[in-house]
């Protein structure tokens, strides 16, 4: 079978990876791709919101799945364009519906979602331009700290955790009032603040049956000892020591089971990946938020770990078979580091050539690409996370070490990672 793999980094490096050694993987495109998809399959260059050129590729091609790595395409329908195509129905296709892609697209729509299906997450309400002055009061009684939701994508940067009501005030009018995060914030969500130890976990499902891929949790502060500036994620591990089976069984009963149970009762077309943010509070989970796709760099440690052949797993999921699947993980722990710009996640340069990418890996480590290009002779970055190794171990702090070590022959001007990625867990 054909396949073209939607997106262009780390993510879609490590599923590029992950889909060419399957036997059933006949040819990869990986559109648009990066310089590291190029040692898994062709690269193509057509954007993945743009439906139309997609769809007279995967003709073209002969294409027969396609796996799409980002949430935009999901959020902007690209499910629901194949599936309303005679041409393009049969393709097999990773990622839901734009209904189901809803759950991530608007933070309103997925709080609603988990009110009614009874999932365990913060208590909050939504404010817009018309309840504006009902929030006002409603946030003066708020306990502290108190967070902000931006409804609609932000590329992670709609979250806010106010520590003061005066803060809170403040940005609640921003958001509301001067669009601070511009249409994603017209809406905005105001919720209790919840303290523990976030997880990332991975639900495949064809609609009505599901499988739970390995757990992981990234590092999403740019800083040592999760500091500073939110990023896309700056490192994970899996498997996440405080998941033990107890702790999972919770999630799959209460979030997993009526999150799938949910979705097909309210007929949303969901074949995919369903990313669930969870955040273990005492010995309890609750959900953060969700996702329609896999996580990044979480990707880069729960795919190294899945033996699975990922092909027949998604295919099982497109045909609606996968009651009959059972996930196999290697039980060492992978933890990957990513690589980035000097100055990320604010002002960074680009265009800087990589060294060391030709020297040999340490045994059994592996190196993502996530923003790089090929120019000429050389490979450069062209973006905030540039790459990012990743090593197993017996365990965290053993994989870490690792993972480092991995990284000790590459470099660019100005490249900066963190070198406490697994550090509660060390
Ligand atoms: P999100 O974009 O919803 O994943 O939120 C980004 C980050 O904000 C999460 O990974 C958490 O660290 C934090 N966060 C979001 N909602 C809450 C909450 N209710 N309580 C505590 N932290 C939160
Ligand atoms: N690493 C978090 C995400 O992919 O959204």
């Amino acid at each position: 079978m054909n396949i073209l793999l939607l997106g262009s980094g780390g993510r879609e490096h490590a599923l590029a990876w992950k889909l060419a050694q399957s036997p059933l993987c006949t040819r990869l495109f990986i559109a648009p791709g990066n310089a590291g998809t190029t040692q898994c399959g062709t690269n193509v260059s057509i954007q993945p919101t743009d439906f139309n050129a997609l769809g007279a590729f995967c003709l073209k091609e002969e294409i027969g799945m396609l796996v799409v790595g980002p949430e935009e395409p999901l959020v902007k329908g690209i499910a629901d364009f194949f599936y309303d195509e005679a041409s393009l129905r049969s393709i097999l296709l990773i990622g839901p519906s734009r209904a189901g892609a809803m759950l991530e697209g608007s933070k309103a729509v997925a709080k609603a979602f988990m009110k009614r299906n009874d999932i365990p997450t913060a208590a909050y309400r939504v404010f817009d331009n018309h309840s504006f002055e009902e929030g006002l009061p409603y946030l003066q009684q708020h306990t502290l700290p108190v967070v902000l939701k931006a409804d609609g994508l932000a590329a992670g940067k709609g979250v806010l955790i106010c520590t003061s009501r005066d803060e809170a005030l403040a940005e609640f009018t921003s958001m509301i009032r001067e669009n601070k995060f511009g249409e994603a914030a017209k809406k905005v969500v105001v919720e209790e603040h919840l303290q523990g130890l976030e997880l990332s976990v991975f639900v495949l499902t064809d609609g009505r049956n599901y499988v739970v891929l390995p757990e992981a949790k990234d590092y999403k502060r740019i800083g040592e000892g999760d500091t500073g500036l939110n990023t896309g994620g700056m490192g994970a591990v899996s498997p996440v020591p405080f998941a033990d089976k107890v702790f999972m069984d919770k999630v799959e009963q209460r979030i997993v089971m009526p999150t799938i149970k949910g979705l097909a009762a309210e007929k949303i077309r969901y074949t995919g990946i369903v990313f669930i943010g969870l955040i273990k509070v005492g010995e309890d989970p609750y959900v953060i938020e969700y996702n329609c796709r896999l996580g990044d760099p979480e990707t880069e440690v729960v795919l190294p770990r899945l033996q699975n052949d990922l092909v027949e797993l998604f295919e099982m999921a497109a045909t609606h078979r996968l009651e009959h699947a059972k996930i196999q993980a290697d039980p060492r722990t992978a933890c990957t580091v990513m690589t980035v710009s000097g100055g990320y996640p604010e002002q960074f340069q680009k265009g800087f050539p990589i060294q060391g990418l030709e020297e040999p890996l340490p045994s059994g480590s592996l190196l993502f690409h996530a923003a790089t290009r090929q120019e000429g002779g050389k490979i450069v970055t062209t973006g905030g996370r540039v790459l990012t190794a990743t090593s197993f171990g017996s365990s965290v702090a053993e994989a870490a070490a690792n993972a480092k070590k991995a990284l000790e022959k590459i470099s660019f001007q100005e490249m900066y990672f963190r070198k406490d990625i697994g550090f509660e867990f060390a």
